[in-house]
């Protein structure tokens, strides 16, 4: 019995007093359970799957990105990659991409800007997906990819890796938490409900920190650093009966870090979230209160699919100091799809009139229409 005993009281001192439990999402999913699909927050459960377990039209995914500051040529490089567990009619969006069905309810997308504007991007299907949950963070490991993250349990830190040498990617991506983690209307605390809209919900563990990409792109260096993120969102029914149309995005400049979000759902009523923090302090965290919209070339609002891409975003944000008036102006284009546009570039604005440092943003938009 003593070896037995000291095994186990070694694995307690491992895993401290942090309680941790694992879910394995199968590579397709079976009709016939119930799931359970979360919508209020738990006290200590921030970034665990939220649909048990999933079925043909729910979807879960972890995003994560880092976006680097314009160098002086008006170049910058940019990262992203989700992993997704979705049922075949989950994230109908994406899946739809694959006209003879997904081959994997476990995804990977990875799409990255070269500072001079290339784009390289990936898709890649898993077997099962093994999620681990510590304190608030999710780690995962997607089997057959060589793709996990892993997060630790007070949602500070994230670390993606990625070892796909046949694919010709190899690296890892870091990102530093610089501020709190919220839901689409409040702080990151128990009993908030984190629909978006009826159907999407939304948790945002790192709305900005410090990110460093690592990569070597078929034997190439990409390295660099910038303003990292990571969020998840997830939703019950198909995403395109949720959402007609979207803009979410992130950035910094000087002492602020902001994060939109406007979505219409197919009936056309728009709900928003704003998240404003002062030297890493939140000063607004809820759903009301920002005007987010496109100006320039291609500003048709609400978008539709036959709409380009727009010039930039004019983010409008009521803070207690007064009035936040912000500009994400694009340098590239990450992903190009007629229905979906990843931006990356300048962030610009004022505060009561009053010019802001210049920063940086990396934002989207859904047109699903
Ligand atoms: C999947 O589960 C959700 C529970 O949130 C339910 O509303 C939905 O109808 C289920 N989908 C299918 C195809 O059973
Ligand atoms: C506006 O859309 C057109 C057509 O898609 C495109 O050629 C043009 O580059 C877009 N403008 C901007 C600023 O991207």
């Amino acid at each position: 019995m003593a070896p037995k005993l000291l095994y186990l009281s070694a694995l307690a001192l491992l895993a401290g007093p942090v309680f941790s439990q694992q879910i394995i999402v199968p590579p397709h999913s079976y009709p016939g359970e119930t799931t359970n699909t979360q919508w209020i927050s738990g006290p200590d459960d921030f970034d665990a799957p939220k649909n048990r377990p999933i079925n043909q039209t729910t979807f879960d995914w972890w995003y994560f990105d880092a976006v680097q500051e314009p160098n002086e040529r008006g170049e910058q490089a940019s990262f992203a990659i989700t992993f997704h567990t979705s049922g075949p009619h989950g994230f109908d969006t994406l899946q739809d991409l694959f006209p003879l069905g997904s081959p994997s309810d476990n995804l990977i997308q990875i799409n990255l800007a070269w500072p001079n504007g290339d784009l390289d991007f990936w898709i890649l299907a898993a077997g099962e997906a093994v999620f681990t949950i510590n304190g608030n963070s999710a780690s995962a490991v997607f089997a057959g990819t060589g793709c996990s993250f892993e997060g630790v349990p007070d949602l500070s830190h994230y670390s993606v890796h990625i070892d796909a040498p046949d694919k010709g990617i190899v690296g890892s991506l870091d990102i530093k938490s610089d501020v709190p983690a919220h839901y689409p209307c409040g702080p990151a605390e128990e009993g908030q409900d984190m629909h978006v809209v009826p159907g999407v919900g939304w948790l945002n563990a790192i709305p900005d920190g410090l990110g460093e990409a690592d990569f070597q792109i078929r034997g190439k260096e990409f390295k660099f650093q910038g303003r990292g993120y990571h969020d998840h969102n997830y939703g019950s029914r198909p995403f395109s009966e949720s959402a007609a149309s979207a803009y979410w995005g992130h950035g910094r400049l000087g002492e602020y870090a902001i994060v939109w979000l406007s979505v219409l759902t197919p009936t056309g009523s728009e709900h928003v979230s704003a998240y404003v923090t002062k030297n890493s302090e939140i000063i607004v965290a809820h759903c009301e209160g920002i005007k987010i919209r496109p100006y320039g070339d291609n500003s048709t609002y609400p978008p539709t699919r036959k709409t380009g891409a727009p010039t930039g975003f004019r983010i409008e944000i009521t803070i207690p100091e007064g009035q936040l008036e912000l500009a994400a102006e694009y340098i590239y284009i990450q992903v190009g799809f007629d229905f979906y546009r990843r931006f990356t570039g300048t962030f610009t604005g004022t505060l009561n009139g009053e010019p802001l440092p210049d920063g940086v943003a990396l934002w989207e938009q859904f047109s699903l229409n």
